[in-house]
């Protein structure tokens, strides 16, 4: 078996050395990439004439073979492509004979590995942005739906002030769209072309890293080798992004499995997204988000393992950086997997529009309009606190209703009664983003004009 670097070498490498080093199995998934820079690279090569027409066109000819082969399943990987980019240049050769030997001219694996990734980047944060958006066209069309729907809001998990539903479904969605402004930052982050950095340190050859950057779509090159071969900041930015994407889908996740649960009922999951228990008849269980939840601790896990992996690595390539793609892989495919996962679940579940609404319409989720009502009249704001609260205690465990004591009550009064029936509170918020229909529906056009804007991003 022959290595690349077989004419420094006597031996070949132990089968140890080749199950530890070889990274074939998970960066073949670059090979578009691999062979796209490769395209541009010899391009470069011929335009600065360090190889000529004929050769040039030998090459472009045995790339496109090759990535035919591979993406047909077609292609025989040999014991000795260690990696993605290896058994491109190997098979390159084999077509193009001399021709492909002048291929990776100029070129070491640190550079086009970097390349490679920071390519692969650049395309799958912008379709895993896109997938992001599609959640929230849903969340935006049961937002419309639930109409004038509306739920306790928690704080501490205890029943606060009533808000909208649409309110509630909206503010998930707010955090998606920090999410995606997040991913693209990251993907702006990756479009930085490091080919022509060589090895560590450029190159002797007349290369062109600004043509090549400008063939490969980047929006410029690395100013620094150095820095080009040994930076995977973009790397943990994307890690970072998808990972804070996963936290708040395990957020509405939870939610979702306490609001499904009988006790709350908020909630009815559509069958094709819930599962049943092997054992007990009547179950059915909300997985989808449960695994939400679960799976943002797998993405954690990814971030924090590659930070340890970056932490004091001296300049510049060191095969430590080949860490990179395992963690940064699993979390764009494991976020994929969520997002079209939970996306179906909440466009299909329904709600309980009944449930909600009588949980909100405990009178005591207005006990601040009650004490609001008494500030309008002047009376301090602690101590209309101390009297509604009073009001709130003697109501429990009592015969009398906080209705009928507050109606009693001649500060208050059936004025201020009126603000305990069902439906009330929820209207009296009316403030600029608050959780009341009126500030509600000024909401939902502000964020339906901000998606549409991310989403004309993603065109670009
Ligand atoms: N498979 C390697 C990686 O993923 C490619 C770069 C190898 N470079 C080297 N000098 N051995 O990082």
């Amino acid at each position: 078996m022959t290595t690349l670097w077989h004419g420094r070498f006597k031996g070949g490498s132990a089968e140890a050395l080749k199950a530890l080093n070889d990274s074939l199995s998970f960066d073949m998934r670059m090979y578009k990439e691999d062979i796209e820079g490769s395209r541009a690279h010899v391009r470069m090569l011929a335009r600065v004439e360090l190889i000529n027409e004929p050769d040039k066109e030998a090459i472009l000819s045995a790339l496109d073979q090759t990535e035919d082969e591979i993406s047909k399943e077609r292609f025989v990987f040999e014991p000795s492509d260690e990696d993605i980019h290896t058994a491109v240049e190997r098979r390159v050769t084999e077509i193009a004979g001399e021709a492909g030997a002048r291929l990776h001219t100029g070129r070491s694996r640190n550079d086009q590995v970097a390349t490679d990734l920071r390519l692969w980047v650049k395309r799958e944060i912008k379709e895993i942005s896109g997938l992001v958006t599609d959640f929230q066209e849903t969340l935006i069309s049961q937002a419309i739906t639930s109409r004038d729907t509306y739920l306790p809001g928690y704080t501490h998990m205890q029943q606060a002030q009533p808000v909208m539903l649409a309110h509630h479904l909206l503010a998930h969605g707010w955090a998606f769209s920090r999410d995606v402004d997040r991913l693209l930052e990251a993907a702006n982050r990756a479009d930085v072309s490091p080919l022509g950095a060589g090895a560590l340190a450029g190159s002797s050859l007349p290369l062109d890293p600004d043509g090549v950057a400008e063939d490969l779509g980047f929006n410029g090159r690395f100013n620094n080798s150095l820095d080009a071969v040994s930076d995977r900041d973009f790397v943990a930015d994307a890690l970072f992004a998808l990972t804070l994407l996963g936290v708040h889908l395990s957020r509405i996740g939870e939610e979702l499995i306490l609001w499904s649960s009988t006790e709350f009922g908020f909630v009815e999951l559509d069958d094709a997204f819930s599962t049943g228990s092997s054992m007990l008849p009547q179950k059915k269980n909300p997985d989808v988000a449960e695994l939400a939840r679960g799976k943002a601790g797998r993405l954690i896990g990814h971030l924090t393992g590659f930070l340890a992996t970056l932490k004091g690595l001296p300049f510049a390539y060191n095969k430590d950086l080949q860490e990179d793609k395992e963690p940064l892989f699993d979390a764009c495919d494991t976020t994929r997997l969520l997002l079209l996962a939970l996306n179906g679940m909440v466009g299909t579940m329904t709600f309980n529009d009944e449930k909600m609404k009588e949980h909100a319409d405990n009178p005591n989720a207005a006990a601040i309009d009650l004490a609001e009502y008494l500030v309008a009249k002047g009376v301090p704001f602690r101590e209309a606190h101390v009297i509604v609260g009073g009001h709130v205690a003697a109501a429990m465990g009592s015969e009398e209703s906080l209705v009928q004591i507050v109606s009693s009550d001649e500060r208050l009064g059936p004025e201020a009664a009126a603000l305990l029936v069902p439906g009330a509170a929820v209207n009296m918020r009316t403030t600029p983003g608050g959780a009341g229909p009126e500030p509600v529906k000024v909401q939902l056009e502000e964020f339906k004009k901000q998606l549409q804007t991310q989403q004309e991003r993603l065109r670009e």
